[in-house]
């Protein structure tokens, strides 16, 4: 790389680091991507002078593209794209990251693949990432990595750029020691994490869990919120709960449109008395097919409430967001739950009143948003997330403090809302008695909770989240 080049490149105070860019390819047009992260991450990098380093989308793209990343410019901040193969796609993304580290992470629910070739690809793909940002950030700038297909770029990043403030960040749950000793390559995750200046978790049972595998597995010295790390750096560590973008989503519940497009719903949905609504990736950690069986149980106890030649009194709507087809676990895992929408159907459907509404496929906010509006009882039941980013939306959007939030204990966002109703998933009665109990809570304790549950989101949305993860980072990047 010549200077000129460098000289331009680096010219970025701020550096976001992602396996995807916030942009998709919509009929050969770039369209900004959707979701709260993508809007609070734009936002800090308009005010810095700053880079999104990332892949976009596209696989296999010409000999030029895939010798030297490509920048564009979205809302102000230059994308840095950074390209795959195909081959690579399948060793770094389905294979490693999707295959090995979702599921392990994920409290082992499938079984992971550990293939030392993927691996290899891993590093590689981790390794341009870590090249790409070191071009692209000015002496002394702040990166921030996100998430789990980039474990090893922190360190690879400081090797590197020992000059620049590092961030890192994971989405999904950090998993307890035991399973995480599974892993083959247990010690190089954890170097590669502590290149960074802070690291940062969803919650502090995921910091804590790093801390005790750094202390075990690296022999360093680390308590609750710190490690000392082999090259004799101090690396902060900490739970930062992500949140949604609130004001996004109540300008679109207090939009008029929006609104007649609920009761619209509600209408087609046969006016039921009872609207219950999933709305996950079509994944297997988020526990659709644990809840459709539940689903079921309900229907079958309430025969009085189940379709008539009429009507269908309690109906559920399940959106399901389809991803990582080329991942035979996800495949699996559609085929299940489509068998069981249709045998849910099938037992308690009438013509032309289904039980189960089906959708798979992606909405926009702009559609989610009359979906929160026309149910009353929102089904968020993972076997295990790291937060769940739906369950805040549902709340935000419910302006008038109605509606019941039935959730996983096992998803991050019950750390913070504890109003809603806690159930284990795993328990199939648990959750027949949460969505009965939902069914018939007294209005004022509905009114109650989702009070109390709109006043935490409210209080913490992302744009909240990305300053104090920032401001943590820059006092991190001071002390040393
Ligand atoms: O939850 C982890 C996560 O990486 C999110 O950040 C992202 O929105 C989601 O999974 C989708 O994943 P993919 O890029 O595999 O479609």
């Amino acid at each position: 790389m010549s200077d000129d080049v460098d000289a331009t490149v680096r010219a970025h105070h701020l550096v976001i680091v992602a396996n995807r860019l916030p942009i998709h390819d919509v009929d050969g047009e770039w369209r900004r991507s959707p979701g709260g992260l993508v809007s609070a991450m734009l936002g800090v990098l308009r005010s810095r002078t700053g880079a999104w380093v990332g892949w976009n989308g596209k696989l296999d793209q010409t000999e030029d593209d895939l010798a030297l990343p490509t920048i564009q410019e979205i809302d102000g901040a230059d994308l840095v794209s950074v390209p795959l193969s195909s081959d690579e796609f399948s060793h770094y993304y389905e294979g490693v990251a999707n295959g090995a580290l979702w599921p392990l992470f994920h409290d082992a629910i499938r079984e992971s693949t550990f293939d030392a070739d993927s691996w290899v690809t891993y590093r590689e793909v981790n390794r341009r990432f870590a090249t790409a940002t070191a071009r692209s950030a000015a002496p002394g700038a702040t990166a921030w990595i996100h998430d789990y297909h980039l474990l090893l770029v922190p360190a690879m990043l400081r090797e590197i750029r020992p000059d620049l403030v590092i961030g890192f960040f994971l989405h999904i749950p950090f998993p307890p020691q035991e399973l995480f000793m599974r892993m083959p390559w247990r010690e190089e995750i954890l170097r590669g994490m502590l290149g960074a200046d802070l690291v940062g978790f969803q919650r502090s049972v995921g910091a804590e869990n790093f801390v005790a595998l750094c202390r075990r597995l690296l022999g360093v010295e680390a308590d609750h919120d710190q490690v000392h790390s082999e090259d004799d750096r101090r690396v902060r560590v900490g739970a930062f709960p992500i949140s949604i973008d609130v004001h996004e989503i109540e300008q679109l519940a207090r939009r008029p449109d929006i609104g007649a497009r609920a009761v619209e719903i509600r209408e087609r949905l046969g006016n039921p008395t009872t609207v219950f609504l999933g709305v996950d990736r079509l994944d297997y950690t988020k526990g659709i097919d644990l809840r459709l069986i539940s689903f079921g149980s309900l229907l079958r106890a309430h025969t009085d409430t189940t379709s008539t030649p009429q009507s269908a009194p309690i109906v559920l709507v399940q959106v399901a967001v389809p991803g990582r087809q080329g991942v035979e676990s996800y495949v699996e895992e559609r085929r299940t739950v489509e068998q069981l929408v249709g045998s849910v159907n099938g037992e308690h459907a009438a013509i032309g009143y289904p039980v189960v509404h089906y959708i798979r496929r992606g909405l926009t906010l702009e559609e989610l948003v009359p979906l929160y509006l026309a149910a009353d009882i929102m089904l968020v039941t993972p076997r295990r997330d790291g937060m769940n980013l739906v369950a805040k939306e549902f709340v935000a959007a419910r302006l008038h403090d109605r509606g019941v939030l039935i959730l996983s204990e096992f998803a991050g966002a019950a750390d913070e809302l504890t109003d809603a109703i806690l159930v284990n998933p795993h328990d199939p009665d648990a959750v027949e008695m949460a969505m009965d109990m939902a069914l018939t809570m007294d209005p004022d304790e509905v009114e109650h909770r989702m009070s109390n549950m709109r006043k935490v989101v409210t209080t913490h949305d992302v744009h909240e989240w990305a300053r104090t993860f920032l401001c943590d980072l820059t006092e991190t990047g001071d002390d040393g």
